[in-house]
């Protein structure tokens, strides 16, 4: 029999006497080198796309929907360049979210987001990223926090050094009901940043894409 632990005890790989800096090199280096080729691939596509917003992937946020914050300058950077197999991507390059039929409707991705987020990261960060006492608000973090940051800090974690109060993100670089939706969670918390989703729980959403089945039987299974 396990014991269990209140939910904000760090994880044992966090717990080690090693200093945070070195275990999360540790923990990145994998995923540095899939970055690291992700990145290369983006800038290859990159070069042939056009860089500006397309008008068909525009978002129709939900203008009564006060919960939601949009905010103009975000909408604009995080605005969809392109689209592939119902994932969207910014001029950046990064993915983003897509949200339609006046707020009624989100991507698949910011969708699943919403849910993996749910279940792996309210119990700190509150519910819709909000903030709680102990974590801070996420929906306010990814206004600044590039992709490269968000995934640094979720596989290796992180602590603040110079606090008194000991607040720890657990590393989750070998969990798989996190890693594997990485760029899901990106996408729903960068939508609440950005003001495009509101407190609601998102109502219809696109189509599962073939990708993203693929991609989570091969993440999972591996
Ligand atoms: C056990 C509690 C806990 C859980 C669960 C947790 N976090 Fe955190 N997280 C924290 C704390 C505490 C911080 C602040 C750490 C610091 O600043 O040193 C933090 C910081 C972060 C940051 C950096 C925010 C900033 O402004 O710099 C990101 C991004 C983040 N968490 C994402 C996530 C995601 C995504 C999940 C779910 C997969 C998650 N966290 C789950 C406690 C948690």
């Amino acid at each position: 029999m396990v014991p269990l632990r209140p939910v904000w005890q760090a994880p044992k790989v966090v717990r080690e006497k090693r200093p945070l800096r070195d275990l999360s090199k540790a923990v990145m280096r994998p995923f540095a080198a899939g970055l690291a080729l992700a990145a290369i691939g983006m800038v290859a596509v990159h070069a042939e796309d056009a860089k500006k917003p397309d008008p068909a992937l525009a978002n129709q946020l939900n203008p009564n929907d006060k919960t939601a914050e949009p905010d103009e300058k975000l909408l604009a950077k995080d605005a969809a360049v392109k689209v592939e197999d119902g994932k969207y991507f910014d001029a950046a390059g990064a993915p983003t979210f897509h949200v339609t039929d006046n707020g009624k409707k989100v991507d698949w991705y910011s969708y699943s987001g919403y849910r993996r987020y749910h279940a792996e990261c309210h119990v700190c960060h509150g519910p819709d990223g909000m903030g709680s006492t102990y974590a801070p608000a996420l929906k306010d973090s990814l206004k600044y926090l590039s992709y490269e940051e968000f995934v640094g800090i979720v596989v290796g974690g992180k602590q603040d050094v110079n606090s008194s109060t000991q607040k720890v993100m657990p590393a989750f670089g070998d969990n798989k009901n996190v890693t594997c939706y990485m760029d899901d969670l990106y996408v729903y918390l960068k939508a609440r940043a950005a003001g495009a989703m509101g407190r609601v729980r998102p109502g219809e959403k696109e189509d599962k894409p073939e990708a993203a089945r693929k991609q989570e039987k091969e993440c999972l299974g591996g």
